[in-house]
């Protein structure tokens, strides 16, 4: 959470920094601020709320001069959203000024060390500790820059990416990183630093990854780099390869839409190149046989909507190879003293690659012996870096904060990894195994058909957006699902919503079910295809109404007990969530723009949370 973004060079820095900030409002969004460097020392503009009310403030940047500077837009964690708990944050003297994303977290002692000394506070953030600390070392120690932050980062504990400036080295910038994501850009005759590759692919394709513990010297000649030791380090730099448009709205009202939209061509890319001649290919996949063999479990770890694939993959994994699948969220796994060890695959999902919940699991399933997989969108990531073998989705730039194609594509890659597995295990049936790679190499064109459908899909959400509660229902892989649907509607529409395996509503649930309740039911599984009819029929005679989401086939079947139906066409059981997913971001989508939600940016939710 948090975007920061850093430019050194000859052009006005803020006008840039300003452009790169629009592209990380994503992670953040609750204010934004920037400091230049000019002749008169540094010139820091902060402003609560979205970015345009600081661009507003400098007409575009254009009212400040200087040619290095940092921009910061920010999620709140210490201290709410207010002009003075914005980044960039300033020491006592206004020399230094610090933008910062993650956790300080032993800022509270620091900063009644620096208080002790006399050091006056101007906000409640954690990020503040740092700016005055720096300062405290530059000016007690009478140390220069690098030395101070330097001594600064043995003194604070927690996660950080930083962009420093300094008034005395009008032209550097400083960066460092541990636990929080960020990447150096190099440009002619100018030089970035940034959250994501998003924020700079305007001015460069070649970026640096920052390792964990790495501290960067930036001016407008070069970069720097040092390791933890602040021994010099050689650039590794990587040529970014997609476009900016990708990450766009290119004539759509929201990104959500536009990725919603964009999701058979993404799951073309992570699948087509991974299906050969029957067979399924992962790039650089190392693992050996006799490991894969030697495997007791898997178990799947990530948050979020992440974590709902690990739910619909335990259901296909546990199928396709025969042995147990656990799936944890993150944040429980790290404290839960997880049963792991060499045996042990651990499968990490992540659209961003940076989600600390998720890496802090990552790290402590590494601890225990266990060899990590991580399905991730980011390139380059942490996540995918720190992982014995990362595979990624393909899906391209996802800026909605609420995710479409990266789930997509994230189930597409877990079964891809399940059918490859399977094969090595020989625990599927060969002519299923086939029968399922033939079948996802259709994808695609059926979720062509079913965005086809989208009017349909508007009407029902016409219906029903003035409601304040909505179940979802499903059994198997079709409760999978519904968790996922429900997530989406309720974190863009504000509307609440719960989903249940169906088995369970009269466990307690339907206790919840009157007139005009809305239950969205899904019955996309063939085989509980009865069940979910039941469970249907339940509901109704307590009068909630049900839509329905099933296959083609069955459509005419479930019109007549359903208030509403939508169908998706028939594919093997495994495949329906990856064709049912779409319809209920559809509706969560059209349901948050009828009752006029900030669809791309709900409200206190961003997309890559980098903080516990
Ligand atoms: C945030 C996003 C979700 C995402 C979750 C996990 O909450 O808003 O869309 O599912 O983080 O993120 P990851 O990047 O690890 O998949």
């Amino acid at each position: 959470m948090c975007g920061i973004v850093g430019y050194v060079g000859r052009e006005a820095a803020a006008p840039i920094l300003l452009e790169g900030l629009s592209r990380l409002e994503y992670r953040g969004y609750d204010s934004a601020g920037v400091a230049v460097c000019t002749a008169d020392g540094l010139s820091v503009h902060k402003a609560k709320g979205r970015l345009h009310v600081l661009s507003g403030m400098l007409d575009g940047g254009r009212a400040v001069q200087g040619t290095a500077g940092v921009g910061h837009t920010r999620w709140a964690t210490h201290g709410a959203p207010s002009d003075a708990n914005s980044h960039p944050q300033v020491s006592r003297s206004g020399k230094i000024a610090v933008v910062h994303n993650g956790i300080i977290e032993n800022y509270a002692e620091l900063k009644d060390f620096l208080q002790k000394q006399g050091v006056p506070f101007a906000s409640e953030t954690d990020t503040e500790v740092v700016a005055q600390l720096v300062e405290y070392f530059y000016e007690n120690g009478k140390a220069d820059i690098l030395d101070a932050v330097g001594r600064c980062l043995h003194r604070i504990e927690g996660a950080y990416a930083l962009g420093i400036l300094c008034a005395d080295t009008p032209d550097q910038i400083v960066a460092v990183r541990k636990d929080s994501p960020l990447i150096l850009g190099i440009g002619d005759g100018c030089n970035f630093l940034a959250s994501d590759v998003t924020a700079i692919l305007r001015h460069t394709r070649r970026v640096s990854y920052m390792d964990d513990g790495d501290l960067a010297v930036l001016t407008r000649e070069g970069i720097q780099r040092y390791n933890r030791l602040m021994q010099p380090v050689e650039m590794e730099i990587t040529r970014v390869d997609w476009e900016i448009d990708a990450a766009e709205k290119g004539g759509y009202e929201h990104f959500m839409f536009k990725e919603i939209m964009e999701q058979p061509d993404a799951l073309r890319r992570a699948v087509f190149p991974r299906i050969r001649d029957g067979e399924v290919f992962l790039e650089d996949f190392s693992l050996p046989d006799a490991y894969i063999r030697s495997l007791r479990k898997l178990y799947v770890v990530a948050c979020g909507s992440s974590y709902h694939v690990g739910m619909v993959g335990k259901y296909c994994l546990e199928r396709m190879l025969r042995l147990p699948v656990e799936v944890a969220l993150a944040s429980e796994f790290r404290y839960m003293d997880p049963i792991v060890d060499e045996h042990t695959l651990v499968v990490v999902i992540s659209q961003s690659g940076e989600t600390l919940d998720t890496m802090a699991a990552l790290r402590e399933a590494k601890r225990l012996g266990a060899k990590i997989l991580s399905i991730v969108n980011v390139v380059g990531s942490s996540i995918a870096r720190e992982s014995d073998e990362a595979l990624y989705t393909w899906a391209g730039p996802e800026i909605a904060v609420a995710t479409t194609k990266a789930y997509t594509t994230q189930l597409a890659v877990l079964d891809l990894l399940g059918l490859y597995l399977s094969k090595t295990l020989g625990s599927l049936d060969e002519a299923e195994r086939r029968r399922i790679l033939d079948e996802m190499l259709l994808l695609p064109e059926k979720l062509e058909r079913v965005l086809a459908g989208k009017e349909d899909i508007q009407y029902f959400a016409s219906r029903y957006f003035n409601l304040n509660s909505v179940f979802f229902i499903g059994r198997n892989i079709d409760y999978a699902l519904g968790l996922e649907g429900s997530l989406k509607l309720k974190e863009i529409s504000y509307i609440h919503s719960e989903a249940y395996a169906s088995g369970e509503l009269k466990h307690g649930t339907i206790s919840l079910i009157e007139d005009g309740t809305l239950v969205v039911a899904l019955g996309t599984y063939g085989k509980l295809f009865e069940k979910a009819m039941s469970n249907i029929l339940e509901v109704k005679t307590r009068g909630g109404d049900v839509l329905a989401l099933t296959a083609e086939s069955r459509r005419a079947e479930m019109s007549r007990t359903a208030n509403g139906v939508i169908s998706i066409p028939d594919a093997h059981p495994m495949l329906m969530p990856l064709l049912g997913a779409a319809p209920l971001q559809l509706f969560a989508y059209y349901v948050a723009l009828m009752r006029g939600c900030d669809i791309d940016k709900p409200r206190n939710l961003a997309k890559s949370v980098t903080v516990e």
